[in-house]
């Protein structure tokens, strides 16, 4: 069968990378893909949210399955539009990705459904915020509704940093149109755990727990970012966690969509905080995480495309999950200044120590192939990867295989996987 993988990052290179290895595929394409995505794919030049061109690619080209790994164009509908011409997708429909398009959404689902989250408040006036700041306790988290490239989350330490919060998001719309609604909400402490799930309308299958490093620098300082790096399984995610999930949150959230008429189908990540009152959800995301993809996705045995047509055809009580019993840890490499500002074109050494090999992966984000060579060309640069027969090597390993790559203005976290020590 074709397959059309859409988005461009280390997330649609690591699943690009499952894809090929299932018996069933023949050719695959990602729109607009990258440089190491070409590699095992063929790239087509079309944006992810240009649903027109991506409709006709995929009705001239015959594709069997196309694969929306992205957020916007999930949120913006692309699986509804790729439906209308009778052609199968994998991901949410619009009215189902809101999960992850709507703050505002997805917190009054769970209070509706008494699934475990932070209490909150919803606001449209920066008046009526403001008025309810004079008495909410600190710190406190202010969070843009809609989509914001995960950097719509400010979390205040007092009255003043919630005021300039407001006006940073409400008035001076620093997140776009993100921001024409906020969600105030109480701040929680505890360890985060990503769990990321396939689900087919009514069943939920779990996949093995990874945890993210958002922020920018070593020690979880500086600003967020998309990840900076991951690793798979978490030892917090105890069996513990795991049943509490079971029972208050995974199922709950699936039936709760479908009693509001809004099925989902696809992938619900987990964005959980262990809080010393028990797991609390932080946040639903209607995709694969990046770069949480890349360290779980290497680990699962299952032909994905399997799975995939099991969710689409509601038969994933179906299928039996299994992961390899090891870990994994992926350190991003970046370009110095991300996520602010940082200069792209240089040129990537070292990239063809990956061939052939099996347990490193080097999933390229921000790429691109030119005259000289493979290039950087975004913020986040390379997700490498490597297993281990348990986190602590596949750590030494994926920091081993990160000094295998040379680019000017190289920057990586050096504490990815530090929590491990502490389990
Ligand atoms: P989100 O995009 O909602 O996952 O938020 C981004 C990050 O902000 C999370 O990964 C947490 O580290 C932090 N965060 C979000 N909500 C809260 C909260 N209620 N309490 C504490 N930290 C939070
Ligand atoms: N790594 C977090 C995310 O993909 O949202």
């Amino acid at each position: 069968m074709k397959v059309l993988i859409v988005g461009s990052g280390g997330r649609e290179h690591a699943i690009a990378a499952s894809v090929s290895k299932s018996s069933r595929v023949d050719k695959i394409y990602c729109a607009p893909g990258n440089a190491g995505i070409g590699m095992i794919a063929q790239c087509v030049p079309i944006g992810a949210m240009e649903f027109d061109k991506i409709v006709t690619f995929a009705k001239e080209n015959e594709i069997d399955l196309t694969i929306v790994a992205m957020d916007d164009p999930l949120v913006g509908g692309l699986v509804d539009e790729l439906e209308k011409e009778g052609l199968r997708a994998f991901g949410p429909r619009k009215n189902a990705a809101i999960l992850e398009g709507s703050k505002a959404f997805s917190k009054d689902l769970m209070k509706k459904y008494h699934i475990p989250t932070a209490a909150y408040e919803t606001f449209d006036s920066p008046d009526a915020a403001l008025a309810y700041l004079e008495t909410a306790r600190f710190p406190t988290v202010l969070k843009a509704d809609g989509l914001a490239l995960g950097k719509g989350v400010l979390i205040c330490e007092n009255l003043e940093e919630a005021r300039q919060g407001v006006k940073t998001i409400m008035l001076d719309k620093q997140f776009g149109s993100a921001g024409s609604r906020l969600v105030i909400e109480e701040f929680m402490t505890g360890r985060e755990v990503s769990v990321l799930s396939y689900v087919d309308g009514k069943t939920i299958k779990t996949m093995t727990s990874a945890q993210d490093h958002k922020r920018a620098g070593d020690g979880d300082t500086g600003l967020n970012t998309g990840g900076m790096g991951t690793f798979s399984p978490s030892p917090f995610y105890t069996k513990e966690v795991d049943a509490f999930c079971r029972k208050h949150i995974y199922q709950a959230t699936v039936d709760a969509m479908a009693a509001e008429g809004r099925e989902f189908k696809g992938i619900i990540f987990f964005g959980l905080m262990l809080t010393p009152e028990g797991p609390r959800v932080l946040e639903y995301n209607a995709r694969f995480g990046d770069p949480e993809a890349q360290v779980v996705l290497p680990r699962m045995k299952n032909d994905i495309i399997e799975v995939m047509e099991a969710c689409i055809d509601g038969k994933l009580d179906t299928i039996d999950f299994s992961f390899e019993d090891n870990a994994a840890v992926c350190v991003v490499l970046a370009s110095e200044g991300y996520p602010v500002s940082y200069e792209k074109g240089f040129v990537i050494e070292g990239l063809e120590k990956f061939e052939g090999q099996k347990s490193y992966y080097c999933f390229h984000a921000g790429t691109k192939k030119t005259d000289q060579g493979i290039v950087t060309n975004g913020g986040r640069v390379l997700g490498i990867t490597a297993k281990g027969k348990d986190l602590k090597e596949a750590r030494a390993n994926a920091y081993e295989a990160a000094g295998w790559i040379n680019f000017k203005n190289k920057y990586m976290r050096r504490d990815i996987g530090r929590a491990i020590d502490e389990a």
